[in-house]
This record gives structure tokens, C-alpha cells and sequence, in this order.
């Protein structure tokens, strides 16, 4: 078994190969001058089962389409097997189309995935109308969580918390970790106005006064749903706000906001590689391909 990254993800790849004692090999990516992708890869893949490891973050798009031409080239160089591991898969969340003639994404997305990749391994996507990972793929699908993971975190850094999903489709992630660690969850009702106005309401009242709040999503982006929630917890008199993030993205200034709005500590698991990196999902994915590698 290789082990290869793309554009990104470079580090949790090379940290993969280490425990899984497999080879490392790093894959050239670059442009040409016009634009056009330039992929070789640097091993011989006759025979091999290769892992590619990416995140569909920095530059969903072009995440994809890396992915693709570097499954296609490892199949027509002899690779028995071509797996992907996407610590986070993006456009997960147009899973319907909202507006006449929009583009279902997630299923196009699936599509050229199901059509290059033989097995597809990623942690915490955003399935919200979906059951399962099945409903958009024909590979082999495995939806890992960092959950357990986030709740331990929890455990050892904070007391006197209570945890708050800033929305329903958050609140899945937000109930199961506030389960694992025995605290109380609320969730706050999401109106979007807009992919960046959003306003929101507690639902089921907790006590918030004096307590350290954790406000957990699966994904932030522009980090407008996390702000608004912190804002309200600020309001109702919270003692802290602390920002828990399965995939931090924080596009257009995403950090600026959330401090502004008055949360003290941002914290993501490295799904996708920041600086507020400070829980490691490498684990979860080393028990995954162990068994691959047998
Ligand atoms: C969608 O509902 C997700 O769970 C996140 O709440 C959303 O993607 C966050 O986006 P943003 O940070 O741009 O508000």
C-alpha cells in the first residue's frame, strides 16, 4: 500500500504512512502556464493499492478535480486498488436543489468520485437530507466520526460547560458529544437570509448564565452561524464562548468574526490543516486503512 497526497493534506498523509508503516510518496502537482493541471506521480503504482489523501479544502474545485485526474492516472499506471481518504468532503451541503435550475452538487460531486475512486473514506460529511452516505454513492462509502474524539478534548479542557449547535443541522454533532461527555445541549433555531446573514434563537432553554459555553458545528465556513450563536450566548451571560469546528474552513475572515462576536478559544480537528488545529483525527483513519493494508 502507497500512500500519496494532492494539493493538500500533506501532513496528516505523511503521518498516516508513519504509523501504518507504508510508503510515502509525494505526488507533483502543478500548472502549466495556460491553467491546465500537470499530476505525475513519482513510484511505481503497478499492482499497488494507493491512498490518496486529500481534503476538499483549500479550493474545493480544484480539490476535486485533483483527485479525479490522479485516480484516473493511478488506474491506467496498474494500481489494483485507488482509495480516497477525504477528512472533509466538500459540497456536501447542496443537497437539493433550493432554487429552480440550481445544480444538486453533492450528486455531481458523487458522480466523477463514483466514476474515478474505488473506496471513499472521510469523517463527518454533512448529511442532512440524506440517510446515509449511500444515497449519492456506488463505491464503498465510510463515514467516520470525530466525535469521541471532540468529547474527550472537552473533558480534559473544560469544566462548568454546557455545549450549544448553532442550528438543526449542527445540532446531530452538538447532542452526540454533549452525550459522551454528560452535559446539557441546546440547540438555537437558524433563519438564513442569506449565504451570509444569519440570525438565531434558542429553542429548548439551558441554563447559560456563568457557564463556560461550546458552541460545536461540523463545518465553518464564512463562520456567520457560529458569530450569531456566540453573540446570543454572550447576551444571555455566559461566562465564556468557545468555538469547537469538525472542519474549519473560515473563509473570508471567518476568525476576524467569530473573536469580534466574542468568542475566546477556536479550536478544529485537522480535517482540514489551520492553525487552530488542536484535535488530531489521525487515529480514526489509521484504524480504517489497517485493515486495508492486510
Ligand atoms: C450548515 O448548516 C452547517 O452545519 C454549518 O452551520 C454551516 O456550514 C456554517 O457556515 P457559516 O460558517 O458560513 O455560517
Amino acid at each position: 500500500m502507497i500512500i500519496t497526497s494532492l494539493s493538500n493534506s500533506k501532513s496528516i498523509a505523511k503521518s498516516l504512512a508513519r504509523k501504518l508503516k507504508c510508503k510515502y510518496s509525494g505526488t507533483t502537482i502543478s500548472s502549466f502556464p495556460d491553467g491546465d493541471l500537470y499530476l505525475k506521480f513519482n513510484t511505481n503504482l503497478k499492482k499497488k493499492k494507493l491512498v490518496i489523501v486529500q481534503s476538499f479544502q483549500p479550493h474545493s474545485d480544484m480539490s476535486l478535480f485533483d483527485i479525479v485526474f490522479a485516480a484516473e492516472t493511478a488506474k491506467s499506471l496498474g494500481a489494483k486498488k485507488v482509495i480516497l481518504v477525504a477528512p472533509y468532503l466538500a459540497y456536501m451541503r447542496q443537497d437539493k436543489r433550493f432554487n429552480s435550475g440550481e445544480c444538486i452538487s453533492s450528486r455531481v460531486m458523487a458522480k466523477m468520485l463514483n466514476n474515478s475512486i474505488d473506496k471513499l473514506i472521510t469523517i463527518d460529511p454533512h448529511i442532512h437530507r440524506y440517510k446515509s452516505l449511500k444515497d449519492i454513492f456506488t463505491i464503498s462509502a465510510k463515514k467516520l466520526t470525530a466525535n469521541p474524539l471532540i468529547a474527550e478534548y472537552i473533558q480534559k479542557k473544560f469544566k462548568n460547560e454546557v455545549i450549544i449547535g448553532p442550528d438543526w443541522e449542527s445540532y446531530q454533532w452538538a447532542e452526540s458529544i454533549a452525550k459522551h461527555v454528560h452535559v446539557q445541549a441546546t440547540v438555537l433555531k437558524k433563519t438564513r437570509f442569506s449565504s451570509r446573514h444569519v440570525e438565531v434563537k434558542m429553542i429548548k432553554p439551558v441554563p447559560i448564565k456563568g457557564k463556560n459555553v461550546i458552541i460545536v458545528d461540523d463545518i465553518i465556513s464564512t463562520g456567520h452561524t457560529v458569530a450569531e450563536a456566540a453573540k446570543k450566548a454572550r447576551k444571555m451571560g455566559a461566562k465564556s464562548v468557545s468555538a469547537i469546528g469538525v472542519h474549519g474552513l473560515f473563509v473570508e475572515n471567518g476568525m476576524e468574526k467569530l473573536k469580534k462576536a466574542g468568542v475566546n478559544k477556536i479550536i478544529t480537528t485537522n480535517c482540514i490543516e489551520h492553525k487552530t488545529n488542536k484535535i488530531d483525527v489521525t487515529p480514526l483513519l489509521f484504524n480504517e486503512l489497517k485493515r486495508e493494508k492486510k
